[in-house]
């Protein structure tokens, strides 16, 4: 005969199973806390929120209406009769993970439930978590991707770091992070021509200041550098220009004739120097330097002057023959390695010669006033864009904040790019001016050496 079971034996045993549960939810909060503190600081908040959208998941999915239900019948162990329906709900299972900008949500699909049930949920669950944005994106077949922003990356400050560059080479234009914190980054492999346009104040200046100090430090980069505005805002930076100028029609004149010069004698040598019809086939390099021409507020030196007394018409000619010299360099300089950045507050037709506009790979827009201003320098396609409209950003908020077509990405992106102190600029120029090269001495060393040899 069997012997009742021990009394204190049972009183025991829930006991330990207490003290069990006790121990493990102990070390759960212990691993949170370390993991609490180890945190950054500005972190934090989104570690936070991580942790609500994990604990509240199931509920919040449910509400959405980010739930399945599924007909089934009882497991062969379960002890209801084999022919009942049961009802099964399908959560999809999520992992989340901090970022500067917010959480990244990682949700695996289930049944009915993917990208298109995430979009169409997006607004909801923004409300639920308290949020001004959720973002939703297919990452891989199976996995779509949450970005909950809590800062907004487009109105967020950055500024302009030596190491966010990184290793980046004159053949990638880093222009600076989307509306989810991504990197952007624009076309510059074989590219001649960019043109840069926004109302003014509105950050063209220091976008172009960001490309100089990207590329400053490689000695396998020359740079003309042309300020229409004859202000302070390049005085510095000329250190480390082959050639410069400020608002001088003829010397800008003269200096694009140099470039020109450069690109016909480049055209000439190149299949003997570099072994190939395009310098992009194998780079830049420091004997080969890829010529960036920058023309700040470009407008100045390609309006025609009206009037008959013979200052007008000595200007006239001059923008007449400078905006055939621009023109030129942007069709033919593609594949020596020539490319021209123009910057002007307008693209309009009046303002930049079309021939010139319609030739530039590249088009950025900062904030425009109108349709037809926004239109003139990204294209008829943006209309059927209107998040990414221009005419968005004359939000003072929205400084700095440029749209255009980025690599890899369809239609327009909105960019936040970073901010470069003039101090910033000015040391890198002071420290990489002994890079400073004449293109065409250099070429004609090339020249001298294929024919002389090596000695
Ligand atoms: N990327 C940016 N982020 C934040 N502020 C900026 C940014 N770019 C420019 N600014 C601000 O706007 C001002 C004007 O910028 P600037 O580049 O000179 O404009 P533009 O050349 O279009 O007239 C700058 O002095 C700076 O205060
Ligand atoms: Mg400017």
């Amino acid at each position: 005969m069997m012997s009742p079971p021990d009394p204190r034996l049972t009183m025991l045993i829930p006991a330990a199973v207490l003290a069990l549960a006790a121990v493990v939810g102990l070390v759960w909060l212990a691993g949170h806390l370390v993991r609490y503190a180890r945190t950054p600081r500005p972190l934090r908040p989104m570690l936070r929120r991580a942790w609500r959208i994990t604990y509240t998941w199931k509920c919040t999915a449910r509400r959405v209406g980010l739930v399945q239900t599924e007909r089934s019948r009882p497991p062969w162990w379960s002890n209801r009769p084999a022919t009942a329906v049961i009802l099964r709900e399908l959560i999809p299972a999520i992992r989340v993970a901090v970022e500067p900008w917010g959480v990244r949500v990682d949700a695996s699909t289930v049944g009915r439930l993917g990208v298109e049930e995430f979009q169409n949920a997006a607004s909801h669950l923004a409300d639920v978590w308290r949020v001004g944005q959720v973002r939703v994106e297919q990452a891989r077949p199976g996995l779509v991707r949450l970005r909950v922003l809590i800062t907004d990356p487009l109105t967020s400050h950055t500024q302009w770091t030596e190491d966010a560059t990184g290793s980046a080479g004159p053949g990638l234009w880093l222009a600076g992070v989307d509306a989810d914190g991504q990197p952007v980054t624009i076309r510059s492999s074989g590219v001649s021509g960019v043109v840069v346009a926004g109302l003014a104040g509105y950050g063209k200046t220091s976008f172009l200041n960001a490309r100089f100090c990207q590329l400053a430090p490689s000695p396998a980069v020359q740079f003309v550098l042309i300020d229409g505005k004859g202000g302070p805002d390049y005085g510095d930076l000329f250190t480390r220009a082959w050639l410069s100028a400020k608002d001088d029609p003829q010397l800008v004149r003269d200096h694009l004739a140099r470039v020109r010069e450069l690109m016909t004698a480049r055209q000439c040598s190149i299949r003997a120097v570099l072994g190939v019809k395009n310098m992009w086939h194998v780079g830049p390099s420091g004997n080969w330097p890829l010529v960036v021409v920058v023309i700040d507020e470009a407008h100045t030196f390609l309006n025609e002057t009206r009037g008959t007394d013979a200052d007008s018409k000595r200007l006239d000619a001059l923008a007449r023959e400078t905006a055939r010299l621009v023109e030129e360099l942007i069709r033919k300089g593609r594949n020596v390695g020539i490319q021209v950045i123009l910057a002007t507050q307008k693209a309009t037709g009046d303002a930049i010669p079309t021939k010139i506009r319609d030739n530039c790979q590249v088009a950025v827009s900062f904030a425009q006033r109108t349709s037809e201003a926004a239109t003139a320098v990204l294209g008829s396609d943006i209309s059927g864009f209107p998040d990414e409209h221009p005419r968005r950003l004359q939000d003072p908020a929205y400084v700095g904040v440029a749209s255009m077509v980025a690599e890899g990405r369809a239609g327009f992106t909105l960019v936040r790019t970073p901010y470069v102190p003039d101090a910033v600029a000015d040391r890198i120029a002071g420290q990489t001016t002994h890079l400073v090269r004449d293109p065409l001495a250099l070429l004609s060393a090339e020249a001298e050496v294929m024919t002389h040899g090596r000695s």
